[in-house]
């Protein structure tokens, strides 16, 4: 029975099925160093990481995430102001994209060509929070809850966003009829 495997160094270990056996071989040093290599290792990552509060993975991505954001997130002031918001003022393209948004998500609120309703006009010089692309780029993302702007950052994301930007700049002048009365300081 054992004959075919005469040849083989490993034994054979003491079972048969189905007439298959199997040899007892030894398992190759690569492997056995990789099994050692990651136990010690998932040993040491639990107690640094669950026990003396290390840096654990989903930090150090939370962190990058915050770093990310940071950067894309709009300016304060004009003296940094994202060029990609900048690319997109004044680009048809961008603006036809922004009105799609804007009929689907604003309209209820700001009327169908910004005349004002709920939300204020914003075809006026009038602006409650700022009426320059990053200061309106700013508006959309963050909203102002309180006071019943809602924030489409998180649902509409950053490229949405510009070209609603881009959309709302276009408006100024436009003069709609029933435009809601001015509200805020003029710019
Ligand atoms: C639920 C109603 C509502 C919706 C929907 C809404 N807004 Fe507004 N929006 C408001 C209100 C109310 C204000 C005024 C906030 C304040 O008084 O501070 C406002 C303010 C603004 C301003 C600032 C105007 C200024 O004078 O500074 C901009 C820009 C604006 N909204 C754009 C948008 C865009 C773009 C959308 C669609 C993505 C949108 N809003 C959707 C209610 C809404």
């Amino acid at each position: 029975m054992s004959q075919n495997y005469q040849n083989d160094e490993a034994p054979i270990r003491p079972y048969e099925v189905d007439g298959i056996q199997e040899l007892d071989n030894n398992l190759p040093s690569w492997w056995v160093g990789l099994f050692v290599f990651t136990t010690i290792f998932g040993a040491l990552y639990l107690v640094y990481v669950h026990l003396i509060g290390g840096t654990s993975i989903q930090k150090e991505y939370d962190d990058s995430l915050k770093v990310t954001y940071a950067a894309s997130a709009p300016s304060g002031g004009d003296s940094n102001e994202p060029t990609e918001l900048n690319a997109m003022i004044g680009n048809p393209t961008s603006i036809a994209a922004g009105k799609d948004v804007y009929t689907a998500n604003c309209a209820p609120c700001h009327g169908p060509s910004g005349e004002g309703k709920i939300g204020p006009n914003l075809t006026d010089n009038y602006w409650l929070h700022g009426g320059k692309p990053d200061k309106i780029y700013g508006t959309i993302f963050n909203g102002f809850p309180e006071s019943g702007m809602p924030a489409w950052g998180g649902i509409l994301g950053e490229r949405k966003v510009r070209q609603l930007a881009a959309f709302v700049t276009s408006l100024k002048g436009t003069n709609p009829p029933g435009a809601k009365a001015p509200q805020g300081a003029p710019e």
